[in-house]
């Protein structure tokens, strides 16, 4: 035992064998890693195989789905239903209603077809089949106009412009001269026709097709109101830090339009496709679609817009006659594109796409999340790649920012509500229409901008203090008018306010 054998793994064979072995199993492994590369590069390659060739007539997202099933199954899955403290439509069968939450809206809208049914938003995937059921649809007139944001209607609008005289076929790139021209002369004619009979011409809510270009999938926009107006607000003086391509446009010739496909940035159209619907329009009978976006996007800026818009009789703008104080008001609907544009997320560059489309990791792949929804239900994509708090203070952040604002609209729509029933008062003690008409216009200033607010789904968030200012002047206007009311006869006849 004097002579020690050298330990099994000093042996030089087995030394030479361990190290041998030990190449080996790193050879192994650095195959297994490259192996493991290339199958995910693969992945990722597959994300763009093309299983089935979409074309500039695809509608159908399923066919799309084909190719880029991790998008399509998020796009499916809009269908699904919740709720937050203030978002969603709820759980249930039928979306809430908002008019039946807070009854201050059916005097606020009386007269007009919101007073009788207005509900919760949900998910993409309801657009189509919540439109046509509605009993603003079903119980009062509409136009095809309606269709413009609710349904996928690319495709229908060219067909239709086609069957009218416009020049080309189908299958030109949608960005070409007469693509373009066969679109506005569909989108004008579909606008037109009673919306019974244009529902017809279409399948699906929004699809791919109305965000990418079938050929890359590029995101593109292509809907005409939205070409049109977001031309109209390039061509207006009205500074858009948040949008640096339309600053850069201005500085050039203006020759041509402002055109989102080919000026806009990438991160740009990562807001714009939203833009083409969460906004403020007029579409009603007498004349076709259109954002009002000529003077700005403030609410101030639209109003004044409507103001100055002439309808083909010649009368000013409005969206209906107040059915108690005759007052001839207007009715907002989803500025998201417009509030946002306000606030502190758009000034730093953060897009709707950056918070309600975060991105998910999928093996090597990242995936924009196509379930558009709330991002509250999902913090930590949604902010915390931005924001280092923790997700339950980023919630009570939102919420805090969310009552302030429900608190404050819920003031301004009882001086609202409170103005209406002076009006009122007035009106059926025998006070003639002449001498009230600069309250009507009180009432009009007041209730617009209570509605921007409400009718606006983040509940104040997209832009906190823009919220709060709006609803300050509210609330000013409002009480201004009945101030105005008690001045004129002495508060004899007027009823009491709230
Ligand atoms: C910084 C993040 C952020 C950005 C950017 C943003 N949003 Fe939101 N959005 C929110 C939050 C937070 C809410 C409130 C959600 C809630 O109450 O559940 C919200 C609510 C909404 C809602 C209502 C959602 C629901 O569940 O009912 C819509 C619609 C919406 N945003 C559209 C847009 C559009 C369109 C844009 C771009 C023009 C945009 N948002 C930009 C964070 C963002
Ligand atoms: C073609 C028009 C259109 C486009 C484009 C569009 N939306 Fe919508 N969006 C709607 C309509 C209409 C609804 C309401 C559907 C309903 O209530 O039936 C809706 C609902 C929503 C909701 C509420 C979801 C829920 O489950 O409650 C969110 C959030 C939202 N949209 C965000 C976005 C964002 C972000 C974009 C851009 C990436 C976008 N939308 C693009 C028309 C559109
Ligand atoms: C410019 C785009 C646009 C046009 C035009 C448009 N909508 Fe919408 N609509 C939306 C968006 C965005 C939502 C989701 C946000 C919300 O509910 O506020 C929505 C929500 C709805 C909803 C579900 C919530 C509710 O209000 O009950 C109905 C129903 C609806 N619209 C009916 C109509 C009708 C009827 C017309 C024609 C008079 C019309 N829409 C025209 C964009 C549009
Ligand atoms: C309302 C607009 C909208 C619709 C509708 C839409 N997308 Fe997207 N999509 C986006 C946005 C925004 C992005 C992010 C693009 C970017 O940042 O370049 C995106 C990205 C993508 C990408 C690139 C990879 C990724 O995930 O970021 C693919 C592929 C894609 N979408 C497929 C689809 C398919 C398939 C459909 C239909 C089932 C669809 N999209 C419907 C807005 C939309
Ligand atoms: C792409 C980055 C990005 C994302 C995503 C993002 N934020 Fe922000 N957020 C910012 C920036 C930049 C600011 C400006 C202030 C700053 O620099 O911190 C900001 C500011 C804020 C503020 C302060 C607002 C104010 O008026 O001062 C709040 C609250 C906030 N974010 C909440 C959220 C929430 C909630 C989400 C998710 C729904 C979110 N953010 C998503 C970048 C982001």
């Amino acid at each position: 035992m004097t002579d020690p054998k050298p330990s099994f793994l000093a042996r030089p064979a087995v030394r030479m064998g361990l190290i041998a072995g030990a190449a080996a199993l790193g050879t192994i492994l650095v195959m297994a890693l490259y192996q493991s590369v290339s199958t995910r590069k693969a992945e990722a390659r597959q994300t763009v195989l093309r299983l089935v060739d979409i074309t500039e007539r695809t509608v159908d997202p399923a066919e799309w789905g084909k190719n880029f099933p991790r998008q399509y199954d998020g796009y499916l899955r809009t269908a699904e239903k919740y709720s937050t403290k203030f978002g969603g439509a709820g759980s249930e069968g039928l979306p809430k209603s908002r008019i039946e939450e807070d009854p201050r809206l059916v005097e606020i809208f009386d007269g007009y077809a919101f007073a009788i049914d207005f509900n919760q938003r949900q998910g993409h995937a309801y657009m189509l089949d919540d439109q046509r059921v509605t009993k603003r649809v079903t119980e009062r007139k509409q136009p095809g106009a309606c269709l413009h944001c609710h349904a996928s209607n690319t495709v229908a609008f060219r067909e239709v412009g086609l069957k009218n005289g416009a020049p080309g076929t189908l299958d030109e790139a949608f960005t070409s001269p007469n693509a373009q021209a066969q679109l506005m002369k569909g989108f004008e004619e579909v606008c037109k026709l009673p919306y019974n009979e244009a529902t017809k011409l279409v399948k699906h809510p929004v699809a791919c097709i109305d965000c990418h270009d079938p050929k890359n999938m590029a995101l593109r926009v292509t809907k005409p109101g939205f070409l049109r107006g977001i031309d109209a607000l390039a061509r207006s003086a009205e500074p858009v830090p948040h949008l640096p391509s339309i600053e850069k446009w201005r500085k050039g010739d203006k020759a041509a339009a402002y055109d989102a496909n080919r000026d806009a940035s990438r991160q740009e159209l990562r807001s714009m496709v939203c833009g083409q619907c969460h906004v403020e329009y007029y579409c009603g009978p007498k004349t076709t679609l259109f954002f009002p976006w000529n003077k700005g996007l403030k609410v101030e800026q639209i109003e004044a817009t409507y103001n100055d818009y002439k309808f083909p009789d010649g009368h000013r703008f409005f969206d209906w006659k107040h059915a108690k104080t005759g007052a001839e008001v207007l009715k907002a609907q989803h500025p998201e594109f417009e509030m946002w544009s306000q606030g502190i997320h758009a000034r730093s560059g953060v897009s709707c796409a950056d918070c309600h489309m975060p991105y998910q990791r999928e093996g090597a792949i990242k995936v924009s999340d196509h379930q558009v929804r709330s991002p509250l239900l999902n913090i930590s994509r949604a902010c915390q790649t931005c924001h280092r708090f923790p997700e339950e203070e980023l919630k009570a952040r939102v919420e805090a920012i969310q009552n302030r604002t429900h608190a404050l609209m819920g003031r301004a729509e009882d001086a609202v509500v409170a103005l209406i029933r002076e009006l009122d008062a007035a009106k059926k003690a025998g006070v003639p229409e002449e001498k009230l008409a600069a309250v009507f216009e009180l009432q009009r200033k007041a209730q617009w901008r209570v509605d921007f607010v409400n009718a606006e789904n983040s509940m104040g968030f997209h832009a906190p203090q823009e919220a709060a200012r709006i609803l300050g002047e509210a609330i000013d206007y409002g009480r201004q008018g009945q101030i105005a009311l008690k001045e004129m006869q002495g508060g004899s006849w007027a009823a009491k306010g709230k």
